[in-house]
């Protein structure tokens, strides 16, 4: 398998709810903390962490896209009601006076470097905005991402920034839509805060707010 390229028509790519996930939990968690360790999230992974954040998938509406070739998953994306999200998430749309009823919250995007660039990434978003639209009374989806300076001096040669893939689907940066977590950095010994700001797309014809 090593160094061929994955044979796209023998990927499955479908979306868990509930109980259904479990068994998946461990590896989706492994999955996270080998991608998240790339620029710009930089994150020294923490299994105790993985375990308690990924368990919040599989109740309240939340759903996990997965890929798999074979046995092994390869790629994933969760999604959430807002309403259900935790308050580090909630939070800020509370506090800008947006109500977290009308909204989706995506958490995040993965694939392994080897299946990327082949359109798998459309079809992660594809399967959650289709699972958000049926949630009753959500008009948007949103996802946040990690705010880094531009001249960050981790940023590795031919980094390309997945800002234009996201606003060709439709999403809207809000900079001032922000929240903040901590998350230990590769070499670093203790946690520390990161902003992380939101994007918001409509999922019928509803204005942006
Ligand atoms: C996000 C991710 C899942 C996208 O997966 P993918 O299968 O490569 O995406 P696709 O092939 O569907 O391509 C999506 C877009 O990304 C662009 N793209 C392709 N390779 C890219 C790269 N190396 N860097 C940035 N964008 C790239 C493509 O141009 C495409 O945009 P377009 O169709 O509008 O032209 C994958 O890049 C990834 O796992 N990244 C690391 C984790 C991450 O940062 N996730 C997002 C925050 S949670």
């Amino acid at each position: 398998m090593e160094g061929e390229t994955p044979k796209l028509d023998a990927l499955r790519i479908e979306t868990l709810t509930g109980p259904a996930l479990l068994p998946h939990l461990k590896d989706l968690a492994r999955l996270r903390i080998a991608v998240f360790r790339e620029y710009p999230y930089l994150y020294e992974g923490d299994a105790a962490y993985e375990a308690s954040y990924l368990a919040r998938y599989c109740r309240d509406g939340g759903a996990v896209v997965l890929v798999r070739d074979g046995a092994a998953v390869v790629g994933a994306a969760t999604c959430l009601p807002l309403a259900a999200e935790n308050d580090v998430i909630r939070e800020p749309f509370e506090d800008h006076g947006l109500d977290p009823a009308r909204f989706f919250y995506f958490g995040e995007s993965v694939l392994l470097p080897a299946y990327r660039g082949r359109g798998i990434g459309h079809r992660l978003f594809d399967a959650r905005e289709a699972h958000a639209a049926t949630w009753p009374g959500v008009a948007h989806a949103c996802f946040c991402a990690v705010v880094r300076p531009g001249d960050d001096p981790r940023r590795p040669d031919g980094h390309r920034s997945l800002d234009g893939f996201w606003r060709r689907r439709g999403y809207v940066p809000y900079p001032d839509l922000v929240c903040h977590m901590a998350w230990r950095e590769i070499g670093d010994a203790a946690a520390c805060r990161h902003d992380l700001s939101f994007w918001i797309r409509p999922l019928s014809d509803t204005p942006l707010p």
